[in-house]
């Protein structure tokens, strides 16, 4: 190995298969010509959380003794229809098919390996729901602990998502942050009740 290599290198053709779809992520949203202004998120917000999800999905991943690449993978791709489109809409179904043609482009995946991965990227914004596919939970979950990392995310949820799906969103990181041993954060739990009252109001009008 040259003086210039290491795993911090991203540079030639030495890259793992790993490594050389995470900088085809990074290369997309570097070379979009999309601006922000056509952008639902910025192109630094597409950077820091792809290669935030990867980190994310590689402490999941050793928590949960899961396959680490896979792990990178789905994290670096989960949100690939919003960094070739800029646009949320129906992005994880959507940008499923897309992650496949750049995993079959490289001809380093076999099949089995292209369905386990496109397959979490199509459930990963299914936060309310609980499967036994032990890679789609971690999509959900790599991406709801990079969000909630970010100061201040809660009224984005509270405000953006209706009532019932942003309570799944505060459930989850609850449940994730004990898996994890992080310290437990009170406002989740009144934030929770918060939006019950809501759920609760909103059934009376309708
Ligand atoms: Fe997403
Ligand atoms: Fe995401």
């Amino acid at each position: 190995m040259g003086k210039n290599e290491g795993y911090h290198h991203f540079k030639g053709n030495k890259l793992n298969r790993s490594e050389f779809v995470q900088r085809k992520v990074i290369e997309l949203i570097l070379k979009s010509k999309l601006t922000d202004k056509e952008r639902e998120s910025s192109k630094v917000f597409e950077l820091k959380h792809s290669s935030g999800c990867v980190q994310v999905g590689r402490i999941l991943a050793e928590k949960r003794r899961l396959n680490k690449e896979y792990a990178e993978l789905i994290c670096a791709l989960h949100d690939i229809q919003v960094i070739v489109k800029g646009k949320y809409k129906d992005h994880a179904h959507l940008g499923a098919p897309i992650a496949e043609k750049i995993l079959r482009a490289t001809v380093k995946f076999n099949e089995k390996e292209i369905k386990i991965i496109s397959e979490a990227i199509f459930h990963h914004s299914d936060k309310h729901i609980y499967t036994k596919n032990p890679y789609v939970e971690l999509a959900k979950d790599a991406d709801t602990l990079d969000c909630f990392l970010y100061d201040n995310v809660e009224g984005y949820y509270t405000g953006n998502k209706p009532p019932k799906v942003a309570k799944e969103y505060f459930k989850r990181i609850i449940k994730l942050r004990k898996e994890m041993g992080m310290r437990p954060v009170k406002k989740y739990e009144a934030i929770i009740k918060q939006i019950d009252k809501k759920i609760k109001n909103g059934n009376k009008t309708n």
